[in-house]
């Protein structure tokens, strides 16, 4: 597997093995296509879903809005922590402008479901997980990131209403440089066979 060059998507399973993420700040033009994007999502929104509640949805952010962005961002740092410095600030900024696409994806659960709400929660990983695949099958490449921004309330509300959680922000763009392999975990380690 590890010998699989990372732009190799001739068949389904090297597509898989070679799959990585791309950092939003080395992703460049071109990104998707709007109707690139819409495959994109219908790919992640086909994940698994105890009770078919659909529990996550996905905000596109386009150009035009990520200004916006990057100032909800800023101001909602500024608020919570008023001491912060410049360097903090203006790493937030550049946050938002990162990569041509930005997918914000929400965890989006049905409180009155009997679906416990860590199932839905991990749907929406799954979602997310889906995106990345969809993108890097696709020709482009996916960085999810969290952050700051995804565990404030006030970014939150940008974008949806509690329980709603950010799950990530999805960057999608043309890697500006190769994507090199990062070490995968010793399978030794994580697989074991369970005898009773
Ligand atoms: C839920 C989640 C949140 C993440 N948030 C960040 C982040 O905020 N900053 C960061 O540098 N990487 C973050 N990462 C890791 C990047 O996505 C990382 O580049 C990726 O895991 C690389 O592995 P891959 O090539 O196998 O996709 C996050 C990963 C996950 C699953």
């Amino acid at each position: 597997m590890t010998d699989i060059a990372f732009n190799d998507r001739s068949t389904p399973l090297t597509l898989l093995a070679t799959r990585r993420s791309g950092k939003p700040r080395d992703l460049i033009a071109p990104g998707p296509r709007p109707e690139e994007l819409m495959q994109m999502l219908t790919i992640a929104a086909r994940t698994p879903d105890h009770g078919k509640l659909a529990p996550w949805r996905f905000v596109i952010v386009p150009s035009e809005a990520r200004a916006k962005l990057a100032e909800v961002i800023t101001s909602a740092y500024r608020a919570e922590r008023p001491q912060a410095g410049a360097t903090e600030i203006a790493a937030l900024e550049q946050f938002g402008h990162q990569a041509p696409d930005l997918v914000v994806v929400l965890s989006s659960p049905r409180t009155d479901s009997h679906i416990p709400l860590w199932e839905q929660e991990l749907s929406a990983g799954a979602a997310c997980m889906n995106l990345l695949h969809a993108a890097h099958a696709m020709g482009y490449a996916g960085g999810w990131l969290t952050g700051w921004p995804a565990f404030s309330d006030a970014v939150r509300d940008a974008f949806g209403a509690a329980p709603e959680r950010i799950v990530g922000f999805v960057f999608i763009g043309t890697p500006g440089r190769p994507l090199d392999e990062r070490p995968r975990p010793d399978m030794a380690r994580i697989v074991s066979i369970w005898n009773g």
